[in-house]
């Protein structure tokens, strides 16, 4: 089982960027080290019933301490680049101030990163707002977007020296969406108008940010992060067509177009006003301005079917088809489709793909992981990117998710999406056959 893509491909090119991914919540642990504040992630996770298995993220993979050997593998794995995420309530304090401690860890992640010659890309916020500031209203009190701005000035002027690529948020749709509309994630919180709300102000937040941080690094790009899954409708009939259309809307569109074309999608305003957020004069233009590059996290596609309640539900595909442990599909044309259709629609800056991967019910045997499944995800997937390079999408860069097993956030480490396999146990990581696999394309790439 191996990866291999077309030898003329131009991801084969040494200017096109591979690479694996992490998050700050996901992997450090040492939640209470060196002044961190409160999450709110650590709240969700300790209040019950929320997070499977009751897990949290006070040890996780303890990259807080294991950093070093994790460098090392990243080096084992032999990509061009690392993405991670800077943890908010670890650099800064409840007024505003630098959090020192906090600020050297990464400082010093990131000295090594880049003295080990790889391309550095942070995420300034992968989902762990300080909890004093969803005290106040968190992404429903517009004030956080100004807090942010203060966030990224500290970070960026701070670390910028090593860094290649910022990126302002990751998938602002999970955030807002997943946080304040459906309640599965934190806060917690299940409103069609808090979700929309929130979705709003932390798109603001990445527009005035866009400014600080082009000032404090001006070698740096810098982008934003979304994702999506390609909407297919249930059927031909006209009320699925709707479903797919408003699903695609609500899930994509609500958050490319703002950022693209400086407004929420127009049919909301007839169809489903209620999904229409508060906006201010302004807060459009500082939205919409350019960005250097724009990143994607692609996984699976939906199919929906109406409903007359909430406009679509989910359901299954009525064709045979392979799913994950974690129950969702594998589309690889889906990736082509939804990369191509978006080309057509909109005029994009160059895009990474900035997460993708799949879960793996993994065992450990004898040291081995046999993730065949993986294997085959990632190399459908790649090809996937390289028909939508072919057809004419300006895309940079690839980046597998994830380095290792971390805590999948409301799956708690139930899941597992890394290349590389961690006993949570004993901390030890093993590197799947995905990973070697990576490995070894990579490595052909090369020579
Ligand atoms: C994405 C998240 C990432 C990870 C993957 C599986 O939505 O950005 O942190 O959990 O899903």
């Amino acid at each position: 089982m191996s990866i291999t893509l077309p030898s003329n491909s131009k991801m084969l090119s040494s200017d096109f960027i591979f690479g694996v991914a992490t998050a700050s919540f996901q992997i450090e642990g040492a939640t209470t080290a060196d002044n961190r504040l409160t999450s709110i992630w650590d709240t969700f996770c300790a209040t019950p019933g929320k997070v499977k298995g009751a897990d949290n993220g006070e040890i996780a993979c303890d990259h807080y301490h294991l950093w070093e050997q994790d460098i090392q593998l990243i080096k084992d794995l032999g990509v061009d680049a690392y993405r991670l995420s800077i943890a908010w309530p670890r650099v800064m304090d409840q007024n505003g101030e630098a959090n020192q401690a906090g600020l050297d860890f990464y400082r010093a992640l990131l000295t090594k990163l880049k003295a080990e010659g790889l391309n550095v890309f942070v995420t300034l916020y992968h989902w762990d707002l300080p909890q004093y500031l969803e005290d106040k209203g968190g992404w429903l009190n517009r004030e956080t977007a100004y807090q942010f701005k203060r966030y990224a000035d500290l970070v960026t002027s701070e670390l910028s020296e090593w860094v290649d690529s910022w990126a302002t948020f990751n998938e602002p749709f999970c955030a807002a969406i997943l946080g304040y509309e459906l309640g599965i994630h934190a806060p917690g919180l299940s409103k069609p108008e808090y979700g929309r709300q929130a979705a709003h102000h932390i798109l603001l937040a990445h527009g005035l940010a866009l400014p600080v941080i082009r000032k404090n690094a001006p070698k740096s790009q810098v982008g934003i992060v979304l994702n999506m899954n390609r909407s297919y409708a249930a059927s031909e009939k006209a009320e699925d067509q709707f479903a797919c259309l408003m699903r695609e809307t609500l899930d994509n569109q609500f958050f490319i177009e703002p950022l693209m074309k400086g407004q929420y999608p127009q049919i909301l305003k007839t169809v489903a006003p209620q999904y229409l957020p508060n906006v201010l004069p302004g807060d459009m233009e500082i939205i919409s301005q350019p960005m250097d590059f724009l990143g994607m996290n692609f996984y699976t596609c939906n199919h929906n079917a109406f409903d007359s309640e909430n406009m679509f539900k989910d359901v299954k595909n009525s064709k045979t088809v392979e799913y994950t442990d974690i129950g969702w599909e594998v589309a690889p044309h889906a990736f082509t489709e939804l990369l191509v259709n978006l080309h057509k629609q909109y005029t994009l800056p160059p895009m990474y793909i900035t997460e993708n991967g799949i879960a793996c019910a993994d065992n450990i045997i004898d040291g081995d992981i046999n993730d065949d499944q993986r294997v085959r995800y990632l190399n459908g997937h790649l090809n996937a990117v390289h028909q939508a390079i072919e057809a004419g999408v300006d895309i940079r860069g690839y980046f597998a998710w994830s380095l290792m097993d971390n805590f999948e956030w409301a799956e708690g480490y139930s899941k597992r999406f890394g290349l590389t396999y961690v006993d949570y146990q004993t901390q030890e990581r093993t590197i799947k056959r995905s990973g070697y696999a990576y490995r070894d394309f990579l490595n052909n790439r090369k020579s």
